[in-house]
């Protein structure tokens, strides 16, 4: 069901923590497989240059000719570069090395931090009938990531449960604040979600009570525990709900997939 008081288009949510290792790609994967499984077609498009979303779900370099690097650049159009995963119903705008440099050619463009903004709204995209996109960002408030929240509706904050996991939060939701001041007014936080908790441990559960906290309804109730299966599942190329659809993990992701279905509404700041 789509929400109606969304603009007509699939729902753009940007996957984001500048913090390096948190989940931010585990969660894009996993997120939108598990969103595939409730009927949901779902496009992840790969902003970071460790490209890492595209290798999980198999996309191997040679594949990549065209990627959002040339997205970006305004060289080629949405259409001409998403591909299929071996996931029907999830495709993939894949991600390249080349976007390393991508922020510093982008700086001359005025409409520089429109661009995926302006990509991911082109009417071709209409034909692959989305009802999600999920952007995985790389760890770095740049030029990339301020694209990534432009172009979304909403920011997904994974938020690995470990100390200092709240410290670099304040300047994430300051970012957010600045660009509904200015290019983003509609921009909310869809939610923040602990990642690789492990509630046998006092520190991951001291975070998890640290960030209910201060965030109270924003943090989402589902939390990812960690998981060796989630781990595993790229080297297979796979989510892990194909690869141990059993596993805690996979049924965390679910479970996180229907929490955020369930309409709990996207909150502001
Ligand atoms: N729930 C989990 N259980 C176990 N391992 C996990 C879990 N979630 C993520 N990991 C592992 O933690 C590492 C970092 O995860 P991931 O790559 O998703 O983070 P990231 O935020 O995208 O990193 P980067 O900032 O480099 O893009 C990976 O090796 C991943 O397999
Ligand atoms: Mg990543």
């Amino acid at each position: 069901m789509s929400d109606p008081t969304r603009p007509k288009g699939p729902k753009i949510i940007a996957v984001a923590n500048q913090k390096g290792g948190v989940g931010k790609t585990t969660t894009a994967i996993n997120l939108a497989a598990a969103l595939v499984e409730e009927g949901r077609k779902v496009l992840i498009v790969d902003i970071d240059p460790q490209g890492n979303a595209s290798t999980g779900l198999g996309i191997e370099a040679e594949r990549r000719t065209r990627t959002t690097y040339d997205l970006l650049l305004e060289e080629a159009p949405l259409n001409e570069i998403v591909l299929e995963t071996s996931i029907d119903g999830l495709l993939i705008a894949p991600g390249t090395t080349d976007l390393s440099s991508a922020d510093i050619e982008m700086v001359s463009n005025e409409k520089r931090s429109f661009l995926l903004h302006d990509a991911l709204r082109q009417p071709a995209i209409d034909a692959f009938g989305l009802d999600f996109v999920l952007i995985d960002c790389p760890p770095s408030l740049n030029l990339l990531t301020v694209n990534a929240m432009v172009a979304a509706h909403s920011v997904l904050v994974p938020l690995q449960s470990e100390f200092f996991a709240l410290e670099g939060l304040s300047q994430l939701m300051l970012t957010i604040r600045e660009l509904r001041q200015t290019a983003n007014p509609a921009l909310r936080i869809e939610g923040v979600v602990l990642t690789m908790t492990d509630r046998r441990n006092n520190l991951s559960q001291q975070v998890e009570n640290d960030a209910r906290a201060y965030l109270g309804e924003l943090v989402f109730q589902t939390v990812i525990p960690r998981n060796v299966r989630v781990s595993e599942a790229p080297s297979y190329a796979m989510p892990v709900l194909d690869y141990d659809p059993m596993s805690k993990g996979a049924q965390a992701y679910r479970a996180l997939a229907r929490e955020m279905l369930g309409s709990k509404p996207a909150m502001t700041a």
